[in-house]
């Protein structure tokens, strides 16, 4: 579901989120993806790279930062997010990451109706 203005200018007001973005060399943002701390696990979230700048590694290079700042900052070692079932090029992003399926939520998403396929990260393993 799309953000309003305020959802995302509330997040500095949040210790417990943190959302990266990156930027083109004229300073637009091209991409970004969240984190939350929920007790001390992070859930990622709002994963996005402009359709004009995908397939440069983006999204890799951003999430493999965000889950270091999770690291560094909450102390996280477990790290999970949700992802469309048919969303193949989302799910090739978190495998390749090293995230594994860990379940299903049937008939989680709405617009078209799809499954979300839960997946995590144990980065003490
Ligand atoms: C999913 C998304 C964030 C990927 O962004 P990206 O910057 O293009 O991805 P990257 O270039 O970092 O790709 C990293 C890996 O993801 C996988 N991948 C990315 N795009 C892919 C595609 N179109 N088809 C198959 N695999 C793909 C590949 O494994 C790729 O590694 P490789 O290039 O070594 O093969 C982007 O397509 C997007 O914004 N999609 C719309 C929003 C969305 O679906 N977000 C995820 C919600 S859970």
């Amino acid at each position: 579901m799309p953000w309003k203005y305020k959802d995302f200018a509330d997040i500095p007001n949040n210790k417990d989120r943190v959302y990266l973005v990156a930027e083109s060399s004229d300073k637009a943002i091209i991409g970004g993806c969240m984190l939350t701390n929920i007790a001390g696990e992070g859930d990622i979230s709002n994963v996005a790279v402009d359709a004009r700048y995908r397939g440069q590694h983006i999204a890799r290079e951003l999430l493999k930062n965000l889950i270091e700042l999770g690291k560094q900052r909450y102390a996280m070692e477990a790290f999970t997010l949700e992802v469309r079932s048919k969303n193949e090029p989302a799910k090739a992003l978190y495998l390749g990451l090293g995230f594994e399926i860990a379940g299903v939520r049937r008939g989680f998403y709405d617009k078209p109706k799809d499954d979300a396929i839960i997946m995590w990260l144990y980065t003490d393993k």
